[in-house]
């Protein structure tokens, strides 16, 4: 019969990698979880229009990316190419914002999907952690949420990431900055690809994230937003600037970066990270400051900010600088009953450990040579050997080795629990 495949830009996650995902997950929640953020999980699928409305039509997720098609009911749905517009969805329908104090504090975890071209550190379907701070206009509250992406990605052990910061300007400054971008890109768009081209009319500001070489030397010479920023998004740039100087957080202003979702105004940042070895993996993450997405969607005009961070890429990161070393799984026990007929007294003695006893504890369950078992129990990194025999059985004991001491005793079943507990409690002092 013939293999079936996974989807090409799918990648499955096993073994040791596992651990990695669940490390860097954990750590992310517990992070967020400090700075008072609170766990949400919106569905995979919504309506097309959550992200045509939200991400916006001139995006590239919208025109080109999205997994999107009728249902059996002929509802057009999307699988979700990103959280935000998903979560500010969720926020205007259970009215999360109804609440007596804002922001409103959410962090996310889970799969999107975008149809882009697989390569490094790019795939269809890839992991997101993020959080969104919702209802708070403050520029302190931006800088909160860029702390708290910093903070996560230093206790990952990510050194000297790059924290990239610019400003979009509020409307009236982008509506100024897209009439001068259309002015200078008039002389050059009949050269320019067909993206770009329909870029042109759509939203002129798409066309600075054109990956085309020959492009990319035009885009060079393009005006840049600083010389269109209003008076009031300069003021609130400069306090963003000024309380990350405060709170000793290193960034570096990028006039280029615009971001390449409709819904941002003023304040956006990408982190990046190039690693030990010299691998660029591009932006580990990203955000920045949304003013109209949640009116967008029906709801009141609540500002928001976020990021969200590429746990594809994180984890990639960590494995090339050797950051995954202590995240090894270990056993506390491995059970090897050397009969057939020890094999459910093994199991008892197992459930016994694992339920009252809060003890990590797998089974042996082939009939194989007792030194195969013994190196099964080191590739598991187990701190004992549970040995079971005949005798053992009879005498409703075991033999307990410590494997890092090499020192073995026969212990009574009842006085089991008691003996680890004893070998754990001095190991923590
Ligand atoms: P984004 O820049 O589209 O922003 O994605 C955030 C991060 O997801 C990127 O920095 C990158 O690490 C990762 N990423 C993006 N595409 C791929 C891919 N094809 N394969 C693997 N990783 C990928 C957002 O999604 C916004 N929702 C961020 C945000 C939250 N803004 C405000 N709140």
């Amino acid at each position: 019969m013939e293999i079936i495949n996974n989807v090409k830009g799918t990648h499955d996650i096993f073994g040791e990698e596992t651990n990695a995902y669940d490390y860097v997950e954990s750590m992310m929640k517990s992070i967020a979880e400090l700075y008072a953020f609170n766990g949400v999980r919106p569905p995979v699928l919504e309506s097309d229009k959550v992200f045509s409305r939200g991400v916006g039509e001139s995006s590239d997720i919208v025109r080109k990316e999205m997994y999107t098609f009728p249902d059996k009911g002929g509802r057009m749905l999307t699988l979700r190419p990103e959280f935000t517009a998903g979560i500010m969805r969720m926020v205007v329908q259970n009215k999360l914002y109804a609440t007596n104090e804002l922001p409103l504090k959410l962090y996310y975890c889970g799969p999107v999907f975008r149809y882009e071209r697989p390569q490094l550190g790019r795939y269809r379907q890839f992991n997101q952690f993020g959080v969104e701070s919702i209802g708070n206009n403050s520029p302190i509250n931006d800088v909160e949420v860029i702390v708290l992406a910093y903070t996560i990605l230093c206790s990952l052990g990510l050194e000297g990431v790059k924290i990239k910061l610019n400003t979009l300007g509020d409307e009236k400054s982008r509506d100024n900055y897209r009439s001068a971008l259309r002015e200078y890109f008039a002389r050059h768009i009949d050269n320019m690809c067909e993206d770009c081209k329909q870029r042109y009319e759509l939203n002129p500001l798409r066309i600075l994230d054109c990956k085309v070489k020959e492009d990319q030397e035009i885009v060079k010479g393009a005006p840049k937003i600083n010389n269109y920023l209003s008076d009031e998004s300069k003021a609130i740039f400069i306090q963003v600037k000024d309380a990350l100087d405060v709170l000793e957080i290193p960034y570096e202003i990028d006039d280029g970066l615009v971001r390449g979702l409709d819904y941002y105004s003023e304040t956006v940042f990408e982190f990046h990270y190039v690693s030990k070895a010299g691998v660029d993996y591009g932006a580990v993450g990203a955000g920045g400051h949304y003013g109209k997405l949640m009116k967008e969607l029906g709801g009141p005009e609540l500002p928001g900010v976020g990021f969200s961070f590429g746990i594809e890429r994180i984890v990639s990161v960590l494995k090339d600088d050797g950051g995954l070393k202590d995240i090894k799984q270990e056993l506390d026990a491995y059970v090897m009953p050397l009969s057939e007929e020890a094999l459910l007294y093994a199991q008892e003695v197992a459930i016994l450990l694992r339920n009252s006893g809060g003890y990590r504890v797998d089974v042996c369950f082939d009939k194989t040579k007792l030194a195969n078992m013994f190196k099964r129990a080191a590739n598991k990194n187990a701190k004992f050997a549970i040995i079971i025999g005949e005798d053992e059985i009879n005498k409703d004991s075991v033999i307990l080795k410590d494997l890092a001491k090499q020192e073995q005793k026969e212990v009574k079943v009842d006085d089991l629990i008691n003996k680890l507990d004893e070998h754990f409690d001095k190991e923590e002092e």
